[in-house]
């Protein structure tokens, strides 16, 4: 296994160009694939682990998937596949969305029902009801749910949950009234840009989906879809990561290939920080730096479904704001327990708790490098993102955590002047200097060091 290891460097500068969308390709796009019977291309694909992964879904199920420069051609001829095992579910939880296109296209499915994950508990109950209101008898037995009908018949239905709508389960239902017969109305759907994008891409294929990108959609079904020639969208939430990366820093980055309008929560929230967000809609371009001459403010933040700020973005936020003067908190609507990094970023120096829901941040003059560990993928960028501005060496371990989302991210930060490399991990770390040996200790003063580390 390998680990990053992080020196501190100089502020960031120069053109992050960032990858097509992992959330919208790796599963929605892929699996919607499934639902047509010629083949699809796939351009402006990340080469990412997720995407290889859900590769082997497809071709387990039995479609010719072709992967390389980062375009995928998909054919779904001989998809006859009704299954998906549990060492595959258990590898990669989003094979979940395999299971719409094979209710439709196969009539008998069964998928092995997914576990919870690093974030929390991750429930299945409105996939299933979507699918039990188009006519689909669910069964749940010894770990797998079990699905048959004979011919799906459109409904209206709310997929709206306790924590809001899902994106999932929306996709899901979505991928399955395309081929239902009649009218499907959708209430409480997921608005997430990738939802939107997955239903213009079944729009593509032959679907007749109305009401994209709001809370209700309604979906006419259709005898057959066909394969398309379809562009992913920009990473949302890649961007986000590299903005944050800007403003940590200190530094100044051109993002290139975002789409700004799906960022909005996102950069409301930077500005209110202190960020300086220049826009450049037409050129697909973002700048980020710190408002010049401005000091940056703690925040009071809330995650919650689109146009809401994304969960997703939660744990970079939480690196910022530990090295922010003053006191944070951020409340997570969506998954209650995603804060395992917190513990982490203490390691580094920071100053974080969990009450409930919610992170608490005080936050300290800066990080001090240290040996921390991924827990999931974007606690994993959060974390380098937390090195890159520490003082000293940091490792991050786990990385795996990491490459599941993050197109070459090393190197995308290396270009930028971070001093980031991978290696393979050590079976143990040596012995760190007390700081009576440290020789910069020495040359400043222990006094010194220790106030540099106190608190703001
Ligand atoms: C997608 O997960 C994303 N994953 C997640 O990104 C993202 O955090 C999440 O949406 C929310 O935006 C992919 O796109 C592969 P949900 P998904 O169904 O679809 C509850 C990342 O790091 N719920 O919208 O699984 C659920 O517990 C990943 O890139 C039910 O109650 O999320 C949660 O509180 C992590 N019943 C809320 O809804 C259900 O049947 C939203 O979940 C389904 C979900």
């Amino acid at each position: 296994m390998d680990k990053y290891v992080i020196d501190r460097g100089e502020p960031l500068r120069g053109t992050a160009f960032i990858s097509g969308s992992k959330n919208a390709a790796s599963c929605p796009l892929m699996c919607a694939i499934l639902l047509a019977e010629t083949p699809t291309v796939l351009e402006n694909v990340p080469d990412l682990r997720d995407i290889r992964s859900m590769k082997l879904v497809l071709e387990h199920l039995n479609a010719r998937v072709e992967h390389g420069n980062n375009r995928l051609v998909i054919d779904p001829t001989d998809f006859d596949t009704d299954w998906v095992p549990y060492e595959m579910m258990s590898q990669m939880r989003a094979s979940m969305y395999a299971f719409g296109p094979m209710i439709a296209r196969q009539r008998r499915a069964a998928v092995s029902k997914p576990g919870g994950c690093n974030i929390g508990s991750r429930p299945i109950d409105l996939h299933l009801k979507g699918f039990r209101a188009l006519g689909v008898e669910m069964v749940e037995r010894a770990g797998y749910v079990h699905a048959r009908h004979n011919g799906m018949v459109g409904s209206e239905m709310s997929l709206l949950g306790a924590n809001g709508p899902s994106v999932g389960a929306t996709c899901n239902v979505l991928m399955a009234a395309a081929l239902a017969q009649g009218r499907t109305i959708i209430h409480g759907a997921a608005r997430e840009p990738e939802v939107q994008e997955l239903a213009r891409f079944l729009n593509a294929m032959g679907a007749r989906i109305s009401g994209i990108g709001s809370a209700t959609l309604t979906i006419d079904g259709v005898e057959s879809l066909h394969g398309t020639t379809w562009r992913v969208m920009p990473d949302r939430i890649e961007a986000a990561t590299f903005a944050v990366a800007a403003l940590i820093t200190d530094g100044d980055l051109l993002l290139r290939g975002v789409d700004p309008g799906d960022m909005g929560a996102t950069l409301t929230e930077l500005l209110r920080w202190g960020a300086e967000i220049t826009v450049m809609q037409e050129d697909q371009a973002l700048r980020v730096r710190r408002m010049p001459g401005q000091t940056p403010e703690p925040l009071d933040l809330v995650t919650g479904p689109f146009p809401e700020l994304a969960t997703d973005v939660q744990p970079l936020f939480a690196a910022l704001l530990g090295i922010t003067p003053g006191l944070s908190r951020i409340e997570d609507r969506i998954y209650q327990d995603r804060f395992l990094y917190l513990a982490e970023l203490n390691r580094l120096g920071g100053q974080f708790a969990q009450v409930g829901n919610a992170a608490t941040i005080r936050g300290v003059r800066g990080y001090d490098g240290a040996a921390i560990m991924a827990s999931d993928l974007r606690a994993g960028a959060a974390l380098t993102l937390a090195a890159l501005a520490a003082r000293g060496q940091s490792t991050v371990r786990r990385i795996y955590h990491v490459e599941r989302g993050y197109e070459q991210f090393e190197r995308k930060l290396a270009a930028l002047g971070a001093r980031i490399r991978r290696e393979a991990e050590a079976e143990a770390t040596p012995r760190p200097p007390a700081p009576w040996e440290d020789a910069r200790e020495s040359a400043m003063g222990l006094a010194a060091v220790a106030d540099e580390v106190a608190p703001a």
